[in-house]
C-alpha cells in the first residue's frame, strides 16, 4: 500500500506516459520488461470455438492482452461467420462495434481485394502492402479505435504477412532513445489527416491530434499513427520531425517485440490497436484472401462469465430477428 502513496499526491495526469513523470515511468518500464516476453505475444493460443470460449481459454487470450496488448489465437472455426466474430468480442467487454461507410452494415469488415465500388480505392481494398498504422487514425476522438479483432477466413496464395508492434513498447524505446521524442508526439498539432473529398463535397472533415495521449478515464496509453507519407502533414517543428524520423527508425529494425505472422483460416489477432502493417499478396482466384475485421470503442476488457453467456445469446436472437 506504500507505493500507492506517492502516486495518489502526484499531480493531476502524471504517471508513467506523463514526459515530467520520470519516478513512474522507471517502475511501469521496468514491470513492462519484465512481463513482456516477447514468445508469449507471437505464440497462438489454441481455442475451441471462438463463439463460446472456456475460462481457461478466455483467462490464456486476456492474460496476454494484459501484457502486451495483443495476442495470437487459432480455432478451429471456418468460414466468414460474422456473428462468431461479435460474439467472440462480447467475451472481452468488446461491445461498441465502429461503424464506417467502408463496413457493411453490422460493423464488421469483410477485408478482401475489391474490384470497384469505391473500396477499391483504399489500399485495405487491394492487394498492395499497407505500412505500419494504427486503425482508425483519421477518426474523431468520440470514433477513437481501442481495439480490434482480425480473424482469418482465407488466407492469400502467397504473402499477406501482418508485423505486429505493442504501442506501449514503441512508446518505451522511444522515451529511452530521447524523452524529447514522446513529448513532441503528444503535441495536439503533432498529424494532421486532410480533409478527404469526394463528388459530394468534404466526405471526412481533416483529423488534426497527437500520436501519443492518455485516455484520461482509464490511464491507458492510446496511438494514433500512419507511416503514410501522402495524404499526412506533420507539425513542421524540428522535435515533431526528429521524433518521427526516430519512429520510422524503430519500425524499420528488426526486433524480438516486431511479430510477424500469417494468419491461416482460422486464425485471429485480439489487440488493442497495436501497431501493425502487411506485406502484398498474391490470390488464389478459387480461394481469395478475406479477413474479418471488427473495430470497437472500447478496449480488451474482462467482461466477466456473467456478462459473456446470456447476454451473448439474448443479443444474438435480437440481431436475427
Ligand atoms: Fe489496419
Amino acid at each position: 500500500m506504500a507505493a500507492l502513496v506517492p502516486m495518489l499526491a502526484a499531480a493531476p495526469g502524471a504517471g508513467p506516459f506523463d514526459p515530467d513523470d520520470d519516478a513512474a515511468y522507471r517502475a511501469w518500464r521496468e514491470r513492462k520488461l519484465a512481463d513482456y516476453r516477447p514468445d508469449l505475444a507471437a505464440r497462438p493460443v489454441e481455442v475451441g470455438d471462438p463463439r463460446a470460449l472456456t475460462a481457461a481459454e478466455r483467462g490464456a487470450l486476456l492474460d496476454r492482452c494484459r501484457v502486451a496488448n495483443m495476442v495470437v489465437y487459432a480455432s478451429a472455426a471456418r468460414g466468414a461467420d460474422k456473428e462468431m466474430l461479435r460474439r467472440f468480442g462480447l467475451q472481452f467487454s468488446l461491445a461498441s462495434l465502429d461503424r464506417n461507410w467502408l463496413a457493411d452494415d453490422d460493423g464488421i469488415s469483410q477485408v478482401k481485394v475489391a474490384a470497384g465500388g469505391g473500396r477499391g480505392d483504399f489500399i485495405p481494398y487491394t492487394n498492395r502492402p499497407i505500412r505500419w498504422h494504427t486503425d482508425g487514425y483519421y477518426n474523431p476522438p468520440e470514433r477513437r479505435i481501442r481495439a480490434m479483432v482480425l480473424h482469418c477466413v482465407e488466407n492469400a496464395a502467397e504473402g499477406g504477412e501482418n508485423a505486429l508492434l505493442d504501442p506501449e513498447i514503441a512508446y518505451l524505446q522511444l522515451r529511452d532513445e530521447d524523452p524529447a521524442h514522446v513529448r513532441a508526439l503528444a503535441r495536439d498539432d503533432a498529424m494532421t489527416i486532410p480533409e478527404r473529398t469526394d463528388e459530394d463535397g468534404v466526405a471526412r472533415p481533416a483529423q488534426r491530434g497527437p500520436v501519443f495521449s492518455v485516455d484520461p478515464a482509464t490511464g491507458h496509453l492510446h496511438m494514433r499513427y500512419t507511416a503514410r507519407t501522402r495524404s499526412i502533414e506533420w507539425h513542421p517543428d524540428g522535435a515533431v520531425r526528429a521524433a518521427v524520423a526516430a519512429l520510422e527508425r524503430l519500425l524499420a529494425t528488426p526486433s524480438p517485440y516486431i511479430h510477424r505472422l500469417t494468419l491461416a483460416p482460422g486464425m485471429g489477432i485480439l489487440c488493442n490497436n497495436v501497431l501493425h502493417d502487411r506485406t502484398g499478396f498474391t490470390d488464389d482466384p478459387s480461394r481469395p484472401r478475406l479477413i474479418l475485421r471488427a473495430r470497437y470503442h472500447e478496449r480488451v476488457g474482462d467482461a466477466g462469465p456473467a456478462a459473456t453467456a446470456a447476454p451473448a445469446i439474448a443479443r444474438a436472437g435480437a440481431h436475427r430477428a
